[in-house]
């Protein structure tokens, strides 16, 4: 049996340090693990990620970028997600997915939920994870990770230029995919579990290791 794991997390929980860890332990149990980053691992996802991620860009609508989201996910789930889960016995761990769309553009931008849903279906053919691995944490924690510190309630760029484009959004909008993320989960407790980002690494290795353990039956025997 194949499982599909997503990551969800606002800026600087950790998602990617999580993933590597998640990978490395289920590696060890000779599982075929697969890792794909959203938007990207295909030719589209890696344009359409550059293109987001470039502050040098005009604007975009939010509209707009429901549809680039939904653009890059449709390649990805047609192209590497749909036709890694009908091998056997893979994991296939996505950084980002479904839930990013409706927290960053749904409550973050304003776009209506239903509609988000509904795109969603289609650039998924309802591939749905099997388990979302929810980090949260203060947003301003995480924005002091990513170099995003404040000035006030500014946030403040202090690293590279040119493709932090979500990052520098005033902090009332990460509270607002904070909160999206949390009522998310509340209303899929069966998918969504949501883990305090704000220990060590260990400490929430050890706690997502748990739950992946529990979800995909391993007992540590495999
Ligand atoms: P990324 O560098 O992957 O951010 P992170 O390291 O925090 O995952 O950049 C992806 C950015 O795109 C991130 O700020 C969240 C945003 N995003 C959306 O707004 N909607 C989406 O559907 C997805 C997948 C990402």
């Amino acid at each position: 049996m194949s499982f599909l794991i997503s990551f969800e997390g606002c800026e600087g929980t950790g998602k990617t340090t999580q993933v590597t860890e998640l990978v490395r332990r289920l590696n060890q149990l000779n599982h075929d693990v697969f890792r794909i980053r959203e938007p990207g691992s295909t030719k589209l996802g890696d344009y359409l990620r550059m293109w987001l991620k470039d502050e040098t860009r005009e604007a975009l609508s939010p509209e707009s970028e429901v549809f680039l989201f939904a653009a890059a996910r449709a390649a990805l789930v047609r192209d590497v997600i749909i036709p890694l889960l009908a091998r056997p016995s893979s994991v296939v761990i996505v950084d980002r997915y479904i839930d990013s769309t409706i927290a960053y553009q749904g409550y973050g931008r304003g776009i209506g939920l239903e509609e988000i849903k509904m795109v969603n279906k289609i650039s998924t053919q309802g591939t749905e994870p099997d388990l979302t691995i929810l980090l949260d944490a203060p947003v301003r924690n995480g924005l002091r990770r990513v170099g995003s510190g404040t000035q006030g309630e500014i946030p403040v760029r202090h690293d590279k230029k040119g493709t932090r484009r979500f990052e520098e959004e005033p902090l009332e909008f990460h509270e607002r995919v904070r909160s999206g993320y949390l009522s998310i989960a509340k209303d899929e407790p069966e998918r969504i579990v949501q883990v305090d980002a704000t220990g060590s690494i260990g400490e929430i290795a050890d706690t997502i290791w748990g739950i992946v353990q529990s979800k995909l039956n391993l007992d540590g025997k495999e």
